[in-house]
């Protein structure tokens, strides 16, 4: 444990995650505040900010000293106080657990899947923050790769390979994953998202390092890659990217808050039964400053 003004600091996993306390995230954070834990977020890739009973509006005002809000494109999940509110939710606003059968349930079930959060924009996200309001005890955890290393645990033939290629990503290719959605005719209300294009590699904008950029639930094919081979070639890195010694779990409490940086992470949702479970969880997703940086542009 270190102490940094009056932050105390804890690893959380080798590679991935700390822990802060001794900062109470409803008071704004004056300059020193703020690069500490910046810097502390760029190190350590996720930060978990324990016992923070924030409101959304709190919420929203900690999110804001890091970068502009977005509105997340499906309607039937943002909150209908705070557009900025995305309400990762099996729970609806009345308070009631959303039917297996609705369309807002089968969308929530796929951010259990493997993804960078916004990688169906053309600049997605740099950063998320998620609040637990109310967490599950078995399953319902949220799982964090690092991808910086992950890159780095590539042999040189393969960074070789991949460092100038580009993928397709695309918000349609979400909503295929489910067999339930694909089959509707009403695929939920979102705005309109063309497929954009991204690099495999990217280099971080403030660190410098690269790092995989993978999104599996928006990844359509790399480009000038014939089907199979692409497909077979995203197979493999996705499953190099999650293999466990790159990943943290973190287990929710309740009022925990936390923080990473969708530049060099990606993260999924341990399955639960979200027929019974009720699981509440508030997101503020940070607008990126940047399209992705190629390793071309270095
Ligand atoms: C998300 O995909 O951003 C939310 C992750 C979670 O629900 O734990």
């Amino acid at each position: 444990m270190s102490l940094h003004n009056s932050i105390s600091v804890r690893k959380r996993h080798p590679l991935i995650g700390a822990e802060l306390t001794g900062v109470d995230l409803r008071c704004p954070l004056d300059n020193n505040l703020f690069e500490r834990i910046h810097s502390l977020w760029m190190e350590n890739l996720v930060l978990v900010f324990p016992n923070q009973s924030l409101n959304d509006e709190q919420h929203i005002k900690f999110g804001s000293q890091f970068g502009e809000l977005e509105v997340h494109p499906s309607l039937a999940h943002r909150s209908s106080k705070n557009r900025e509110i995305y309400r990762v939710s099996n729970v609806d606003e009345s308070g009631n657990i959303i039917q297996s059968s609705e369309t807002a349930w089968q969308y929530i079930n796929l951010s259990w899947l493997w993804h960078t959060d916004s990688s169906f924009r053309n600049i997605p996200s740099k950063g998320s923050i998620l609040h637990g309001i109310e967490t599950t005890k078995e399953g319902g955890h949220t799982l964090f790769a690092n991808m910086y290393e992950a890159y780095e645990g590539l042999n040189t033939s393969i960074k070789k390979q991949i460092d100038s290629l580009h993928v397709i990503h695309d918000h349609d290719f979400i909503i295929k994953q489910s067999r339930d959605l694909s089959k509707k005719r009403d695929k939920g209300s979102y705005e309109n998202l063309p497929p954009v294009r991204h690099p495999l590699v990217q280099i971080h904008p403030v660190t410098g390092r690269r790092s995989l950029f993978l999104s599996p639930h928006t990844m359509d094919y790399i480009v000038g890659m014939e089907s199979n081979e692409s497909r077979n070639l995203l197979d493999e890195l996705i499953h190099h990217a999650t293999s466990e010694k790159f990943v943290y779990k973190h287990t929710w409490e309740n009022d925990d808050i936390v923080m990473w940086d969708n530049r060099c992470t990606m993260h999924a949702v341990e399955p639960f039964d979200n027929t019974s479970v009720r699981r509440i969880m508030h997101r503020v997703t940070l607008i990126g400053d940047n399209q992705p940086i190629s390793t071309e542009s270095t």
